[in-house]
């Protein structure tokens, strides 16, 4: 059997990453709230009994980076590292005749989305949504699939609302078959490997299949399933799929939302998932996911990072990158060859990602993955008068209605050049090994 969610849940469980409560928990507030207490330990929670509902419930899956370097099979800070060796070499998924996804099937009539624990995560959410399916769609014209992250609002036993515009490829694919004045074929998976869901995250060229880079990241193809009701794939070893229709020309308010700011996104038109089939493993475990928390940002983060570390490491020697915990944010650490230098890599980091707001740069011996540390380069080393880059009305996060994400900040928060005596950090010896139960 190829990895899934559950071989990922072992792993966690081995390297006690994975708290388990056997209580049953309300998925409206309750469940959102004790996933808050995981999010604060770094680990997986698992829920054994949702109220009103059989499917057991997962969430926090990428809640560190230290539950991505145990995915990863290396450190913490090498995972950027090892995404971008994998990622270059894309493999084909494959498709075979049935999986475990297979085991029960529902159709038409007998789908009933209230059996699923579907999560109502915050005071003002308009109900219950959705947030860890990854969306499979395929082009209209070229037949060339897409995979994506959405989130969906629940409005009746087998009516879902979905967010999905352009320029995201999802939406640029609704538009394209709206224009030919047909309906779209979706499939969303729930409850994957991570690898899955961290590729229907990321953004990359318009008509990759998301999936032979999550086979990448396997080191082997990903094995696939036929849909019952729609021409999709979807992974063989997913815990539940829904298949359907995306109308076109219907839209239908949905919001509001707490969304990945930790604001509530207002009522919005948006459009509207006809689901004809429910199929899922036995025992299924529902996946969730809660917009803004450390989970939200480091799969979005990823890929992310990704990119700015290959777009800043053509200018300067660079050693970390970490866009948690708001991807709008950015600390970038490096050897610094010249003075001025930290500046040129802010620069590289804001062409590349556009949302990004702030960058701030810092010398090879600081961690990025810490705000401490952060903060004591930016004390101790920064200089306000001649270490900032200031860019005004460039182009950054659309949805701003206020004008408050276009224009950039980078930071130098370097040491000046050939003065590692003044500026080398005191260390106390053994400090980091220490087991403070052999002494108690
Ligand atoms: C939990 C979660 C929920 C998301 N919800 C949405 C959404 O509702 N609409 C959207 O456009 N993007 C959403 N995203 C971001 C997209 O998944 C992401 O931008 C992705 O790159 C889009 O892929 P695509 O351009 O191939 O369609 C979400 C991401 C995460 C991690």
């Amino acid at each position: 059997m190829q990895k899934d969610m559950r071989f990922c849940l072992e792993l966690f469980k081995s390297a006690d990453r994975l708290l388990t409560v056997k209580r049953e928990v309300n998925p409206k507030f309750e469940l959102p709230a004790v996933m808050k207490a995981a999010e604060k330990l770094g680990k997986a929670i698992l829920f054994e009994k949702a109220k009103g509902s059989r499917y057991r419930v997962i969430n926090n899956l990428f809640g560190s980076r230290e539950m991505l370097a145990l995915l990863f099979e290396t450190k913490p800070e090498r995972v950027v590292n090892v995404w971008i060796d994998r990622v270059r070499h894309p493999i084909e998924p494959t498709v075979i005749s049935t999986g475990p996804v297979k085991a029960v099937i529902k159709k038409g009539s007998d789908v009933d989305l209230t059996e699923l624990p579907i999560v109502t995560h915050c005071s003002k959410d308009v109900g219950p949504y959705i947030t860890a399916g990854i969306v499979v769609a395929k082009d209209p014209e070229t037949g060339k699939r897409n995979v994506s992250v959405n989130r969906m609002q629940y409005k009746g036993k087998a009516k879902l609302g979905i967010r999905m515009m352009p320029p995201q490829h999802l939406g640029l694919i609704h538009e394209k078959s709206e224009k030919k004045g047909k309906d779209l074929e979706i499939a969303v998976a729930i409850g994957n490997h991570p690898f899955e869901t961290l590729v229907a995250a990321t953004t990359v060229a318009y008509g990759t299949d998301e999936f032979s880079l999550s086979s990448a990241l396997r080191q082997e193809p990903l094995k696939l399933v036929r849909c019952e009701t729609v021409d999709l794939e979807v992974p063989a070893t997913a815990e539940i799929v829904l298949e359907g229709v995306v109308r076109a020309g219907v839209r239908e308010e949905e919001g509001p939302y707490g969304d990945f700011m930790q604001y509530y996104i207002p009522v919005m038109k948006n459009h509207v998932f006809e689901v004809k089939a429910l199929t899922h493993r036995k025992d299924a475990i529902y996946q969730t996911i809660q917009a803004s928390s450390l989970e939200d940002t480091h799969l979005l983060a990823l890929s992310r990072e990704a990119n700015v570390y290959e777009a800043v490491s053509k200018v300067a020697d660079v050693r970390a990158v970490c866009l948690v915990p708001t991807i709008l944010s950015c600390m970038i650490s490096i050897k610094k060859r010249f003075e001025g230098e930290p500046k040129n890599v802010a620069a590289a980091a804001f062409g590349i990602y556009s949302w990004l707001k702030y960058c701030v740069v810092v010398d090879h011996d600081v961690n990025v993955f810490d705000a401490n540390d952060i903060w004591w380069a930016l004390a101790t080393r920064s200089r306000p008068e001649t270490g900032l880059l200031l860019m005004e009305n460039a182009l950054g996060f659309p949805r701003d209605p206020f004008n408050i994400h276009q224009s950039k900040l980078g930071i130098d928060a370097t040491a000046p050049l050939n003065k590692w005596e003044e500026f080398e950090r005191k260390v106390v010896p053994g400090a980091d090994t220490v087991r403070i139960e052999e002494y108690l």
